[in-house]
C-alpha cells in the first residue's frame, strides 16, 4: 500500500498518474480486486478486513486527487512562465485593405453636406422611366431623353414599360419630393449608368445630387451653397466659381458651374481664376417638376445640382484615368486608397 501511495506521489505527469489510477481503482485494478474479495470472506474476517480495504481505497483516491491538483498547478505555473505576452513588441504586420477614393469622397461629401443641414437620400438603381425622365420634365419623345445613352431593361411581363438603369441621380429628387413634405434638404449619392466608355467615361459611374425645396429659395442660395461646398471639399478658401447659362429640362434657369484652376508645380490644382473647368450642373427646380410631385410651385421653390463623384475624386487626388477606378488593381488601391480608420471629419479637414 505504501508502495502504491509512493508511486502516486512520484508520478511525473498526468498521463502516468492516470495509468496508476486505472491499475489501482479500474475494473481489474488491484484495490478493486481486494474490494471484490470481501464478498468471499466470512463475516468475522470481513469485519476485520473491510475497514482496512475501504480505508486503502479512500487513501489511494485522495492521493490521486492531491497529485492531480499538484500536477495541474505545476502545468499552469509553467504556462504562465513561458506563454508571456510582451506588450511592448510592435504589432504583427497584417494584410489590411484601404478605402477606395470614391468611397472616401462620398464620405467627405456626406460630411460636408451634413454640416449644411442636408440628409442623405437614396433611390433604386433600376428605375422607372417616370422617375428617371417623365417627372423630370422629359416626356416621351423629349429630345433630352436621347442625351443620355440609356440602358433599358427587359420588361418583366409583356406590356410593362421597360425600366432603365438610372442615367443620373436626379430621379431621387422626385422620390424625395413625393415621399416627404417640404422643406426638403437632401443629397443623393449613388451609382448611375450610361452606355459610354473611354478614358473619361465608364458605363457605371457615381453622381451626387443636391436638392433644396423651401419657401423663397433663389439663385443666391444655390450659389452660396455650391461655393461653400467646393471650398470645404477642395480645402481652399480661394475657390472661385462661375455660373454659365445652360439647359436641363428639370431646372429653369439652369447653370453649368465652372471652377477656377491654375498650374502649381506642373500640376492642375483647383483655386484661383487663371483657367476654368466645368464641375457641376445646377439650376432652380422647374415649376413643372414641383407640380409633377404634387406640390404647389407658387408656394414652394428650390434648387438642385448634380455632379460626378469620380471626377471630383480625380480632381482632388490627381488620378488621370477613370477606368482604373473600376479595375480592382490592388497596387492602384494601395497607392490611392485611404486608411480605413481615418474617417473624414470637417474639424480634421475632410481630405486629411
Ligand atoms: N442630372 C444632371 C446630369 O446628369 C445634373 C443636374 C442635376 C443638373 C441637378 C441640374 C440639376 O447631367
Amino acid at each position: 500500500m505504501d508502495d502504491l501511495i509512493q508511486s502516486i506521489d512520484a508520478a511525473p505527469d498526468l498521463q502516468a498518474l492516470d495509468a496508476l489510477r486505472v491499475a489501482a481503482l479500474g475494473k481489474s485494478g488491484s484495490v478493486t480486486a481486494m474490494l471484490k474479495s470481501l464478498g468471499a470472506m466470512d463475516p468475522a474476517q470481513r469485519a476485520a478486513e473491510g475497514p482496512k480495504i475501504h480505508g486503502l481505497r479512500e487513501a489511494v483516491t485522495a492521493a490521486i486527487a492531491a497529485k492531480k491538483a499538484a500536477l495541474e498547478n505545476a502545468e499552469l505555473d509553467r504556462r504562465l512562465a513561458t506563454e508571456r505576452l510582451d506588450l511592448s513588441l510592435p504589432a504583427p504586420v497584417c494584410p489590411s485593405g484601404s478605402v477606395h477614393p470614391v468611397s472616401q469622397v462620398l464620405d467627405e461629401l456626406a460630411e460636408i453636406f451634413a454640416d449644411l443641414g442636408f440628409a442623405v437620400a437614396e433611390g433604386p438603381e433600376i428605375e422607372e422611366q417616370w422617375y428617371n425622365f417623365t417627372a423630370l420634365n422629359m416626356p416621351e419623345s423629349h429630345p433630352a431623353r436621347a442625351m443620355h445613352d440609356t440602358f433599358y431593361c427587359e420588361p418583366r411581363e409583356p406590356g410593362e414599360e421597360p425600366r432603365v438603369l438610372r442615367t443620373h441621380t436626379s430621379p431621387v429628387q422626385i422620390r424625395a419630393m413625393t415621399s416627404q413634405p417640404p422643406p426638403i434638404r437632401i443629397i443623393a449619392p449613388g451609382r448611375v449608368y450610361r452606355s459610354d466608355s473611354d478614358a473619361t467615361h465608364t458605363p457605371m459611374f457615381h453622381q451626387i445630387e443636391g436638392l433644396v425645396i423651401d419657401k423663397g429659395i433663389h439663385l443666391g442660395h444655390l450659389k452660396w451653397t455650391l461655393e461653400t461646398f467646393l471650398k470645404a471639399f477642395f480645402e481652399r478658401d480661394d475657390v472661385a466659381i462661375r455660373m454659365i447659362p445652360s439647359y436641363f429640362p428639370f431646372t429653369e434657369p439652369s447653370a453649368d458651374v465652372h471652377v477656377g484652376w491654375s498650374w502649381e508645380n506642373g500640376r492642375r490644382v483647383i483655386g484661383g481664376s487663371e483657367n476654368w473647368m466645368e464641375v457641376l450642373g445646377s439650376g432652380m427646380v422647374h415649376p413643372r417638376v414641383i407640380a409633377n410631385c404634387g406640390l404647389d410651385p407658387d408656394q414652394w421653390q428650390g434648387f438642385a445640382f448634380g455632379t460626378g463623384v469620380d471626377r471630383l475624386a480625380m480632381l482632388k487626388y490627381g488620378m488621370s484615368d477613370l477606368r482604373a477606378f473600376f479595375d480592382g488593381d490592388l497596387r492602384w488601391l494601395k497607392h490611392y486608397g485611404f486608411n480605413a480608420l481615418s474617417v473624414p471629419t470637417l474639424s480634421a479637414g475632410v481630405g486629411a
